[in-house]
């Protein structure tokens, strides 16, 4: 493993401004993309989907992926070489659920490398690798989701300090359910809403289930990003603003206010006093927001016909359609490069719920570039951290910024054909090298350190 990947420190003569002293500096992963070990789980809607001919795009699958299960000694190395002050990382739950209950064995051990290490442990308890046989059209799901939480933090609770209930219960119902992309493959359009529903229960349930084993830190990892509408005309305006209440609001405002956005709640499945009920579950307080942020979406109103964007195909009878955003560097994914995005919608969130938003971290964000001397990705990270700086200036309470990801790995639909890690992994060897971007993030958490800079 080489370790001495460094940049020529491109930014120098434009220093980064100093971060709030406690600001965590982190990257992330999730179970099924990089631990592999397949046959040490359960089964997930993971591997039933990934078998289906068609579904992968490089017809890969994650039973090997990073072996991140055999070598997170390793990766916990290259961690504690990187210097991040936190680790983001996801319990699978079907490997919990494995016969003999030896799955949690491997997260105390791996919680337990990283305590040694100087890392804090920050587990997400569901990444969208769902046990076979269960399906969050179920509400039933909520409540298994709870207990198996509640197995979780009786077991880690002592070292774990930090949780994420879900990662994107937005990306899992619109890429899994409604346009079926991602497992488990089906596409129900606007009948997918309930998955949203359950999701939204099963964190507010699990919320509550780390409560009462004594937590006193959570979060969620929602996406996020800013939605542009195609022009000023009304049609444009309308469809950004439909799309803006699906991707952002019908996940924040129930969580942050307790209610859904007008027309979503009457939608939800069960009756109002039900919903109601619910509501008061899911927007229990938090510790602070995590926000997944990529890029923004340019939306008009629908064009009655297919779309490909950004590696997908949506249907024409969407009451919207998603235009390309023009004039900025793409990523290898072909997702435009919008920095400022980040800080508009921090600020654009602080605007709408006020002091009902908690303290705010990036639980992800990062880019698909080839190459070991990756300064795109570079480019991309050093612009979104200055953008989430303006944010911070701008009165936002960050507290938090986390890289997707440590590891290149398998990138769901598109196998192994993104890259998104700041470390190269060779999937014939599995060897690890770091790139220039791992030197460049190396160099910015040790400038933190210092003081400040400039
Ligand atoms: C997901 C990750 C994914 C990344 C890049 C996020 O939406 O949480 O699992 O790899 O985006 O597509």
């Amino acid at each position: 493993m080489a370790t001495d990947a460094s940049t020529d420190a491109s930014t120098a003569s434009n220093p980064l401004p100093r971060f709030p002293d406690g600001f965590l500096w982190g990257v992330s992963t999730s179970a099924h993309q990089i631990e592999g070990a397949a046959e040490l789980r359960g089964p997930s809607v993971w591997d039933a989907f990934t078998a289906e001919p068609g579904r992968i795009k490089d017809g890969s699958t994650a039973a090997v992926a990073c072996d991140h299960y055999h070598r997170y000694r390793e990766d916990v190395a290259l961690l504690a070489d990187l210097g991040v002050d936190a680790y983001r990382f996801s319990v699978s739950w079907p490997r919990v659920d494995s016969p003999g209950g030896v799955g949690l064995d491997f997260y105390d051990r791996l919680v337990d490398e990283l305590c040694a290490a100087g890392v804090r442990p920050v587990p997400t308890l569901f990444h969208w690798d769902l046990p076979a046989g269960l399906d969050w059209l179920e509400r039933d799901t909520a409540a298994r989701f709870a207990e198996y939480v509640s197995v979780v933090a009786r077991r880690l609770g002592d070292r774990v300090g930090k949780w994420i209930t879900l990662n994107e219960p937005a990306e899992h119902t619109l890429l899994g359910h409604a346009l079926g992309i991602h497992a488990p493959g089906r596409e129900l359009l606007f009948d997918a809403l309930p998955v949203a529903h359950h999701q939204l229960l099963a964190h507010g349930l699990a919320v509550r289930a780390l409560r009462a084993s004594g937590a006193t830190d959570v979060g969620i990892a929602n996406s996020h990003g800013p939605t542009w509408p195609a022009s000023d005309d009304p049609a444009d305006r309308e469809a950004a603003d439909f799309y803006d209440l699906l991707l952002n609001r019908m996940f924040a405002d129930p969580i942050l206010t307790g209610r859904y956005p007008e027309g979503i709640g009457e939608l939800m499945p069960g009756s109002a006093e039900r919903i109601a009920a619910d509501l008061e579950i899911i927007a229990e307080p938090l510790d602070w927001y995590g926000v997944n942020y990529y890029a923004p979406t340019r939306v008009g109103a629908p064009q009655g016909a297919e779309i490909e964007f950004g590696g997908v195909t949506l249907p024409a009878e969407l009451p919207f359609s998603v235009r390309e955003i023009e004039g900025r560097p793409r990523t290898d994914f072909g997702w435009p490069v919008v920095p400022e995005g980040l800080t508009e919608l921090l600020t654009g969130f602080r605007d709408r719920y006020g002091d009902r938003l908690p303290p705010v971290v990036i639980t992800e964000n990062g880019c698909s570039y080839e190459g070991l001397d990756d300064r795109d990705r570079v480019a991309y990270l050093d612009g979104h951290v200055r953008a989430l700086h303006r944010a911070s200036e701008a009165g936002v309470d960050v507290r938090g910024y986390f890289v997707w990801s440590l590891l290149d790995n398998f990138e769901w639909a598109e196998g192994y054909a993104r890259r998104f890690g700041l470390v190269h992994v060779d999937f014939a060897t599995l060897e690890r090298t770091p790139k220039a971007s791992y030197g460049w993030f190396r160099d910015l958490i040790a400038d933190q350190r210092r003081g400040p800079v400039g």
